[in-house]
């Protein structure tokens, strides 16, 4: 095995597993048969370039990019409307270029970390998540973070559980160094029932325990990658309001909008993220700056449910409607495949 069959392996795997494919059904997408399909991410196989043409158009991205050797970006938290299964289609949708990119609600960040972009300003309301960005930018906070989730790894059981989950109750907390806020948000996150981040009104995490005895808090890998991607980068992180975030942006610029959902009647929908519960008038008030940065020459993209009341605020631009398969939800049998759309201004 040379190594670059191996990386070549890692990387078909990592893109299959990203899209949430099987190897059964990458096989089938390809025309290859699945034991080829096991041998090739093996990397076992010397491929042709028929080949790589036939996956990289099952995996809906460049050959070029199927053959760069560098690492794809991963979220470091599993976040609730996680876009990670709708990654092709915003590809699909994004304008072939443009300068800087924006993205207001960046939570996981799945959409902005595949994309790696030179110059980027990433926000989110919620302060534990920012913390934990902003940990990449820094070469003591990321060895500092690593060491505190060993140490939570470690400690892990329902007891210590709660006992971190109450340190936001504590005075002090919000003083705390950026890295002890993020290890405590990371290992919450990945140790918690369902791993649903959910604030209560008072703005306290509130999730209960997970069934787990042992939990893995981090990818090395990943973690290494990520801080080398902020190193090289010119990414500003901001910590609030959606509206503050694009105030810098100008014609050429992109921006992509993914907002707590608009509710589906009937369904449990999820919208708290953060103290603030982002309703009807949240939604419009996103619709008015989708608007202003549209008449500013802005490239603007926006994800929601497809409900009606998105449509009509929307109502004049392009609206593609995709299916989207729902990962998280507090009801099991809210699971399942939900029309989503995503909506562009060009
Ligand atoms: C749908 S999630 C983003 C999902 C993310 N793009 C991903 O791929 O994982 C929405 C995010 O918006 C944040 N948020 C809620 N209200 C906000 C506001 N007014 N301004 C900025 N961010 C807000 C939440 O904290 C949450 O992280």
């Amino acid at each position: 095995m040379t190594m670059i069959q191996q990386v070549f392996g890692n990387k078909v795997r990592e893109l299959r597993i990203q899209q949430g494919l099987s190897q059964d059904e990458l096989a089938f997408y390809c025309g290859i048969d699945r034991p080829q399909i096991s041998k090739i991410e093996q990397g076992k196989v010397n491929v042709t370039l028929d080949t790589i043409e036939r996956l990289s158009q099952a995996l809906k991205i460049k050959t070029s990019l199927l053959l760069d050797e560098t690492k794809t970006l991963h979220p470091f938290v599993k976040w609730a409307g996680g876009k990670t299964q709708l990654l092709d289609r915003l590809h699909n949708f994004m304008p072939n270029e443009f300068n800087n990119y924006f993205e207001p609600f960046i939570g996981g960040g799945s959409f902005f970390l595949n994309l790696a972009p030179a110059k980027a300003t990433i926000n989110d309301f919620n302060s534990e998540l920012i913390c934990a960005y902003k940990c990449f930018q820094d070469d003591e906070a990321i060895i500092l973070l690593k060491e505190e989730l060993k140490r939570h790894e470690a400690n892990h059981s329902e007891e210590y559980y709660y006992k971190i989950r109450s340190m936001d109750k504590e005075e002090g907390f919000f003083k705390l160094p950026i890295y002890v806020r993020a290890a405590r948000m990371i290992y919450l996150n990945k140790s918690c029932f369902n791993g649903l981040y959910r604030v209560n009104s008072k703005g306290f995490f509130n999730v209960p325990s997970g069934r787990k005895k042992k939990v893995v808090t981090f990818d090395e890998e990943n973690f290494d990658s990520l801080r080398e991607y902020f190193r090289n980068n010119d990414i500003t992180i901001l910590n609030g309001d959606f509206e503050e975030a694009t105030k810098s942006a100008i014609a050429g610029d992109f921006v992509y909008f993914d907002p707590p959902y608009d509710v589906i009647e009937n369904k449990n929908s999820f919208t708290s993220y953060a103290k603030n519960d982002f309703g009807k008038d949240e939604q419009i008030r996103l619709a008015m700056l989708y608007k202003k940065l549209s008449a500013r020459g802005v490239f603007v993209m926006l994800s929601n449910h497809n409900t009606a009341f998105i449509n009509e605020l929307y109502k004049g631009f392009n609206i593609h409607v995709v299916n989207a398969k729902r990962m998280i939800n507090s009801k099991a049998d809210g699971r399942g495949d939900v029309e989503e759309v995503i909506i562009t201004n060009y």
